[in-house]
């Protein structure tokens, strides 16, 4: 990658430099249309990646704020621990900065809420780290269902079931309710299918922690109800050795060996298609399950998804482009997901209450 001028390249600051906060810094360094101008982590491994990158670092945000590198800044992007988000993101909109927050927005709905509100008060973009809504095969399907490939949507099939490694579970925290797979991971599929499909009214869940016995759950399936009369079924797993998943399948992290799998089943009442495959199904004469149905696949050039998202938020905080996964999509995204643990708490058919900026309807 061929970096720009710097004066070209909008300064980002960043808080938080772990494992996906070092995959922003490093893009950010080489990206055409943003630079990175310090880094906020309190820890040595934060400070080394700041030198390695010959940026200014800071242990702590006000630090970086009241410095000429943080005076510097036109964005930033916070990827700390989710119990920091809400906190770290707030002191950011109030200095005026758009903002974007890994996912989730917040551990709760309410504080959520209160990030959300603060920004529309202050008129300051906030984006939520999302990052699938940034990859072409989701800009895709979202092409197509604007065109009116579906007719009108009817149902959403989805697999989300890996194997994560014992490893990955040696901290004590991935071990604990709300470090689940639901949380986690699922949270992205559900902000895919929002996005596609449109708001969640209604969700059913049940879950099981047999597959690895700790407190949380490593297995859940889920019924969904859409504003627009669709349903979806989705099932997540982290201890089922499986190639049917977004991640496998989509090839957006080196880190995982890609495969050719679908996981994806999305329909309507005038065609059909599957993530991240792109196969697209209708008929091309008559309809009815009698008739040969024709199915096209649509192969794209890959992008760097996060790259994207970095170009993105210098489009936003210039005000070139509306938020593609704004505060509020990640409010709605995190109170649909935390509602399948609720449901699968209770037993009982989570209603969702409409959510906005300024509070609920
Ligand atoms: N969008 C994605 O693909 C994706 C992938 C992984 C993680 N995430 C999200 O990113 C966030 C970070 O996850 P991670 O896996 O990088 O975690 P991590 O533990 O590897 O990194 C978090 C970093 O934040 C630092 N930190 C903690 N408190 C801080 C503070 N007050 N100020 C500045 N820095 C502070 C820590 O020292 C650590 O370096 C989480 O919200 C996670 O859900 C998103």
């Amino acid at each position: 990658m061929n970096a720009a001028p710097a004066a070209a390249r909008l300064p980002v600051l960043l808080v938080g430099a772990g494992a996906i906060g070092s995959m922003h810094a490093r893009r950010a360094v080489v990206h055409a249309d943003v630079d990175l101008c310090a880094v906020v982590d309190p820890t040595e491994a934060g400070r080394r990646l700041a030198e390695s990158l010959d940026r200014p670092w800071f242990a702590e945000l006000e630090a970086a704020l009241d410095a000429a590198a943080g005076r510097d800044a036109r964005a930033a992007i916070v990827a700390t621990p989710n119990r920091t988000h809400v906190d770290i993101a707030s002191r950011l909109v109030e200095r005026g900065l758009p903002v974007l927050v890994e996912k989730p927005i917040a551990d709760r709905v309410e504080d959520a809420q209160r990030l959300v509100d603060l920004a529309a008060a202050r008129g300051v973009p906030l984006l939520v780290g999302h990052h699938r809504r940034h990859n072409p095969i989701v800009r895709q399907a979202r092409r197509w269902i604007d065109e009116g490939l579906l007719g009108r949507p009817v149902s959403a099939c989805v697999m989300a079931t890996w194997l994560k490694p014992d490893s990955y579970f040696e901290p004590e925290w991935r071990r604990a309710p709300g470090a689940g797979p639901v949380l986690v991971n699922l949270i992205h599929d559900v902000d895919v299918l929002r996005h596609l499909l449109g708001e969640i009214t209604q969700v059913q869940a049940m879950a099981s922690n047999e597959g690895r016995g700790f407190a949380n759950e490593d297995t859940a399936a889920i019924t969904l109800r859409f504003a627009n009369g669709a349903l979806g079924s989705l099932i997540v797993s982290d201890c089922a050795v499986s190639p049917w998943n977004w991640d496998l399948g989509a090839g957006e992290a080196a880190h995982y060996p890609q495969q050719a799998a679908d996981s994806s089943f999305i329909s309507g009442t005038a065609g059909a298609f599957t993530l991240p495959g792109l196969q697209r199904w209708r008929y091309a004469g008559r309809a009815g399950w009698h008739e040969p149905l024709s199915c096209e696949r649509t192969a794209l050039h890959a992008v760097d998804t996060y790259s994207e998202q970095l170009r993105h938020l210098r489009a936003v905080a210039e005000g070139r482009e509306a938020p593609r996964c704004s505060g509020l999509d990640g409010l709605r995204t995190l109170q649909a997901t935390r509602a399948v643990l609720d449901s699968a708490a209770s037993g009982q058919l989570v209603h969702l209450t409409p959510l906005h900026a300024g509070g609920t309807a």
